[in-house]
């Protein structure tokens, strides 16, 4: 056999190989349609989602975040949890925008230096965090925010050290808290400010509770060991955990004798 046949021969091998690695490809890609939970395609079908929300859950890669985001604030309204909501952790504000968008009228606290990681916090950090510095989230600033947010009236911005823009906030109650804060020290110092002052029903969100977040996870295995509830994990990309303020248990079911 001369090379040149040997040649032709490889030549339309190879691209018989390529044409079905590309029919696989697709049919894969056609199966793996992303799915919409269906009380999420009832709600738009009502046109009860904004169009920038629906447009923003399209180009997410975090489309499980976006839902249980979502969903929670759903339940919140249609439970009637009393409170305002919080995060810890906005930067640019993205997942605030998404919160906000949401629930316009309530009132909204938003927490951060502005001017990324505090250099005594990230002292102890191992893993993921250990590998940042004190200017990593630092090219932001307040009005960016408030600007991304639409100039609200219901948005508080608490710029600076966390936890020390607590200091004189006075009596507040929260239905929502998303802590996306990735360091021990703010983990820790939001869940202990923010769950004792969380209403019945409320929710705090943790955000990055994965193996590359070490010290933060420490910080929630710390804090959970001290309240009656457990930690819910959502399957998003980068492991969000939940807790939810338990009911009193009803009468019934307290153990009192009848
Ligand atoms: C991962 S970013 C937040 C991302 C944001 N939620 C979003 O949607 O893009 C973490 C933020 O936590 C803030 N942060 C960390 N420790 C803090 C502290 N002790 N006080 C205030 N802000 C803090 C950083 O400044 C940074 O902006």
């Amino acid at each position: 056999m001369s090379a040149l046949l040997l040649l032709e021969y490889l030549i339309y091998g190879a691209s018989g190989l390529l044409l079905l690695l590309g029919v696989k490809y697709l049919w894969l890609s056609l199966r793996q349609r992303p799915y919409h939970p269906d009380p999420w395609l009832k709600a738009r079908e009502k046109g009860d989602i904004p169009e920038d929300v629906l447009r923003y859950e399209r180009k997410s890669s975090d489309k499980v975040r976006v839902y249980n985001i979502w969903y929670q604030i759903q339940r919140i309204q249609q439970e009637c949890v009393k409170g305002d909501f919080a995060e810890l952790g906005v930067y640019k504000g993205e997942s605030a925008w998404l919160m906000h968008t949401l629930a316009p009228t309530r009132t909204f606290h938003l927490f951060d230096t502005f001017k990324g990681f505090h250099k005594d916090d990230l002292k102890y950090e191992t893993g993921e965090a250990a590998t940042y510095d004190w200017h990593d989230f630092a090219d932001t600033d307040e009005e960016l925010v408030r600007r991304k947010l639409g100039n609200s009236q219901h948005i508080q911005i608490h710029a600076g050290y966390f936890p020390d823009t607590t200091d004189g906030l006075g009596d507040l109650t929260f239905s929502l808290v998303n802590i996306d804060a990735d360091l021990y020290a703010p983990v820790s110092a939001g869940l202990n400010y923010f769950y004792p002052r969380l209403s019945t029903g409320g929710v705090i969100m943790v955000h990055d509770y994965t193996y590359r977040w070490e010290g933060l996870r420490r910080a929630v295995d710390e804090f959970i060991t001290t309240i009656p509830e457990n930690i819910i994990h959502v399957p998003d990309r980068f492991g969000t955990v939940m807790i939810i303020k338990n009911k009193p248990a009803p009468a019934s079911q307290s153990g009192a004798p009848h």
